[in-house]
């Protein structure tokens, strides 16, 4: 599995270059502020009493930043190297490539101006206000123009499946984006939605929770498709499998929604719908995470001594107990014990971090040494430690908050024998405090990994182009 064709065509790399480096950059800004927020819950005094450092001002520029900046960053980078990679042809347009870089960044700086002065339309995961929706639709139809315009210009007459995931992802999130967005502005930083009500709540969540399905999903397995296959230099386990895998998951995940508004004024088969896609759905969740991990069938060992491919499988871990958990969360039962406590939180991040951060940076650490003409990484050693740091980091989260958040759930819901409630809300906030500064601590050692994984990243890219060979294989 050479990297290096007879006749390789001269591929646009420069906008590959720029998505990975802000990748890297907004994953620290991103995170960073995720372990801010989280020493504010145990330490509030840390808002030092400015409107603008407050918890609720700078959670959406958290989920923002890491979503959107960091995860957006990743998807961009990654896309339009599969695309030219796998189609055997340079992108559609340089032009557009450049317009959806320097318009990303602008989204991202917007958000970052507006979001902690408290603009906002307070609506999770499109809190933006209306000028920088209308931006971001723009930015997203020359990106669809563009990937789509390099495969119709394809020199292979086969369109790889990781293409067909990353097709979804753009073509439903501009439908997503643009079908709950729809708002009335009434001046130039405040618009009211256009839904009202019951309709509002399912619009959102049919937008939030797709926006999971095909921004934090889809598009992600996309890279896992190439760069797994790649980096364990195997081709995929079964071809047929992520093609049933691709057409199941996109048929399901748009049923899935209300699942978030169990209980709620939604009518009540609408969220019994929504309960039984979900529980469905973990069907096609394991069929390609499995996918992804047999890929390594036959070289199991190289796990041993490439952390590269330890980020890339571990992701996969981290994806199939989210999609084990996040079934068995979707129904009724589960739910009225979970909703509104930390176990979401676990949730999130044992997706959001345990997969979709760790399979951008394995995919990244794969391609950097390609894009800046190296054979490797500076220092593998460093990619190892920052593999544990984040694995370490990870667990430490995602255990704390299960903890806290079935705590808190039964806590909640404990009665006496007259019926009054066992424990007061600031009862279940003390007991849940331990756990927040066990979140922190965790969050600290992703952030370290990330520090190290720009040093890293640093020094490969100022070496003498050439220079850097892989190291011999740890004992
Ligand atoms: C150092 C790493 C991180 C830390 C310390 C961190 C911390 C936090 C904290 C404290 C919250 C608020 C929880 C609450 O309101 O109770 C949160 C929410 C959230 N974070 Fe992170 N985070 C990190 C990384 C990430 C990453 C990489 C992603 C996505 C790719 C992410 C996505 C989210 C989302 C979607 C929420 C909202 C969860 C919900 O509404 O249930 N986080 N994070
Ligand atoms: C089969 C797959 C999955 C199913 C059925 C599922 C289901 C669920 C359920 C039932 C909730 C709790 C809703 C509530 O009580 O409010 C939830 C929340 C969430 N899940 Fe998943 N999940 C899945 C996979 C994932 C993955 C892979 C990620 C991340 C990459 C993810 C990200 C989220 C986020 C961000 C939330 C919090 C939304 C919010 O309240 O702000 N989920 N999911």
């Amino acid at each position: 599995m050479s990297e290096i064709s007879q006749a390789q065509p001269d591929y646009n790399y420069k906008v590959v270059r720029q998505f990975t480096i802000m990748t890297i950059i907004w994953g620290i800004v991103g995170m960073s502020l995720g372990v801010f927020i989280a020493a504010q819950l145990f330490a509030p005094a840390l808002n030092f009493d400015i409107p603008w450092l407050t918890y609720s001002r700078l959670r959406p520029l958290h989920t923002n930043a890491v979503i959107f900046a960091f995860g957006g960053c990743a998807l961009f980078a990654t896309s339009y190297y599969i695309v030219q990679r796998t189609c055997q042809v340079r992108l559609f347009s340089d032009k557009l490539a450049q317009f959806t870089f320097w318009g990303w960044q602008a989204v991202i700086v917007a958000a970052v101006l507006t979001l902690p002065f408290g603009y906002t339309t307070s609506k999770e995961y499109a809190e933006l206000e209306w000028p920088i929706d209308i931006l971001i639709a723009l930015v997203w139809v020359a990106y669809i123009i563009n990937f789509f315009g390099t495969l119709a210009i394809r020199k292979v007459s086969h369109i790889y499946v990781a293409n067909w995931f990353l097709g979804a992802f753009m073509l439903t999130v501009a439908v997503l984006h643009i079908g709950n967005s729809m708002a009335l502005p009434v001046s130039f930083m405040k618009s009211y939605s256009l839904y009202a009500g019951a309709v509002d709540a399912m619009m959102q969540w049919w937008y939030g929770h797709n926006a999971v399905g095909f921004f934090l999903t889809a598009g992600f397995l996309g890279m896992m498709y190439y760069f797994v296959p790649k980096q364990a230099g195997r081709p995929v386990y079964s071809y047929r499998l992520s093609v049933v895998h691709f057409w199941a998951l996109i048929s399901l995940y748009i049923w899935a929604g209300p699942h978030h508004l169990h209980y709620t004024a939604l009518p009540d088969w609408t969220q019994s719908l929504g309960m039984v896609m979900s529980v469905i759905l973990f069907v096609p969740s394991w069929g390609g995470m499995i996918n992804g991990i047999m890929t390594l069938s036959g070289a199991w060992h190289k796990l041993r001594t490439d952390p590269v491919l330890r980020f890339l499988i571990v992701s996969l871990s981290f994806y199939g107990m989210s999609t084990f958990e996040g079934p068995m969360m979707a129904i009724k039962t589960v739910n009225a014990l979970s909703h509104y406590t930390d176990w979401t939180v676990g949730h999130v991040h044992s997706g959001a971090l345990g997969w979709v951060a760790m399979v951008s940076i394995g995919s990244i650490y794969h391609l950097i040494p390609h894009l800046f003409g190296q054979k490797a990484m500076y220092s593998t050693k460093l990619v190892n430690v920052h593999f544990w740091f984040a694995t370490i980091g990870v667990v430490l989260y995602i255990v704390a908050m299960w903890m806290s958040g079935v705590l808190q759930g039964l806590m909640w819901r404990a009665v006496n024998a007259d019926g009054t409630l066992t424990y007061s809300f600031v009862e279940s906030l003390e007991a849940s405090k331990p756990f927040y500064v066990v979140r922190f601590v965790g969050g600290c050692f992703v952030v370290a990994g990330m520090l190290i994984m720009a040093y890293n990243t640093y020094r490969t890219v100022s070496a003498p182009k050439g220079s850097l060979v892989p190291e011999p294989a740890a004992a």
